[in-house]
């Protein structure tokens, strides 16, 4: 099976196509240092078979903290407990890569010491009843630098890449997308320029990284919003990617405000699977380099129809690698589905201590 076909990503030799997608873990202390519950869950992760392993959204500065006990990275403190984990993961046989984020928007002043979060423009969100302050230039260029450190830590923490997360209305989607982006300047106005936010920050980490570092990028195909991004628009913002020299790219979709399109539930019959995977199909034939897709993806017979049709060279997953993170194992062993059943339940971040499975059926 092409599944289980070696894949060589930017001169990353993974041992299959299946990708572990970047999922929040809540296993950091609070101050978002490595801890052993953590290193647990990523030496299961690695044993479980998959080719990569992209982290949980690691924070990349104060202002951007979407989420209690994240991994963090906006300052060198944190990369010899980061060197535990890529050292558990490279034992054995993985690859891991780490996601670097900002929350713009979508974070909570409760988590940002009262202050209010920061986004392109002052575009209130319906959903967290938040209207963000628009940032200057000033901070727009601390923030890209704060990405390029955090990817340099990440080198020398021992990862085998980082993935800029682009997707979910977090900062640099919110950069990218028409409605969360009604600035008039360099940083927004028209497609050219809401692409500089990302396009900086790709050249800041370049000149931090040694040239072979991977870097790849995780954006939405179609923020499902009026008048967001679309997917015409983000098939060029793919191709701009590509041009610059981006390693790989993930195809998500979604925000806060679109509701529930992110991370679906109820995913029970095999056409509800994979509800990203036309879009990737038209991103895999307009780009020469590689493309992963995620969302809903549950079957072994729907991963591997995925990459017989080239819809995308790579398959990610997140929800079900939560219950049976050695699902790759088994589904080498002949495995059909997952387990997961798309619950949800693994969402309550608040209650939960940790991100795991409480998986119920009524839910
Ligand atoms: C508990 C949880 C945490 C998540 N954390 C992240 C994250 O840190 N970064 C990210 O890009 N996506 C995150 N996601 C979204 C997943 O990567 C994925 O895009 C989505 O769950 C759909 O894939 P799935 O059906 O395989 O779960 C998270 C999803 C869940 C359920």
């Amino acid at each position: 099976m092409k599944l289980f076909e070696p894949f060589s990503l930017a001169g990353l030799e993974l041992r299959n196509r299946i990708v572990r997608s970047a999922t929040y873990e809540k296993r950091a202390d609070v101050d978002g240092f490595v801890t052993e519950p953590l290193i647990e869950m990523y030496r299961a992760l690695a044993d479980g078979g998959a080719g990569l392993i992209i982290t949980g959204n690691a924070l990349i500065h104060p202002s951007g903290r979407s989420v209690p006990q994240a991994l963090c990275i906006h300052n060198d403190h944190y990369v010899d407990g980061l060197k535990r984990l890529t050292d558990i993961v490279h034992a054995r046989g993985g690859k891991i890569v780490m996601q670097l984020s900002h929350g713009g928007r979508q974070c909570f002043p409760t988590l940002l010491g009262g202050n209010q979060p920061i986004a392109p423009s002052a575009v209130y969100d319906p959903s967290t009843k938040i209207t963000p302050l628009a940032m200057d230039d000033a901070k727009i260029w601390e923030i890209v630098y704060s990405f390029a450190d955090a990817a340099r830590r990440a080198m020398y923490a021992g990862f085998d890449g980082i993935q800029i997360h682009a997707a979910h209305g977090y900062l640099v989607s919110e950069f990218l997308s028409p409605h969360t982006n009604r600035r008039d300047d360099y940083w927004g106005g028209d497609e050219e320029r809401r692409f500089h936010f990302i396009e900086e920050t790709y050249e800041a980490i370049r000149k931090e990284v040694v040239s072979t570092f991977p870097i790849m990028v995780k954006m939405n195909a179609d923020d499902f919003i009026e008048g967001g991004l679309r997917p015409a628009e983000a098939l060029r913002i793919a191709q701009r990617l590509q041009s610059l020299g981006i390693s790989a790219i993930e195809m998500s979709g979604g925000m806060f405000e679109a509701g529930k399109m992110t991370v679906r539930p109820n995913i029970e019959t095999e056409e509800q699977e994979a509800y990203f995977r036309e879009a990737a199909g038209i991103f895999a034939r307009g780009l020469f380099m590689p493309v992963m897709v995620v969302g809903g993806i549950r079957s072994r017979s729907v991963a591997e129809d995925i990459l017989q049709k080239e819809d995308a060279d790579l398959v990610s997953i997140s929800r079900p690698l939560i219950r049976e993170p050695d699902l790759p194992l088994k589904f080498m062993q002949g495995k059909e589905r997952a387990d997961c059943i798309s619950c949800n339940n693994c969402m309550r971040f608040l209650k939960l201590d940790m991100v795991r499975c409480t998986q119920t059926k009524d839910t």
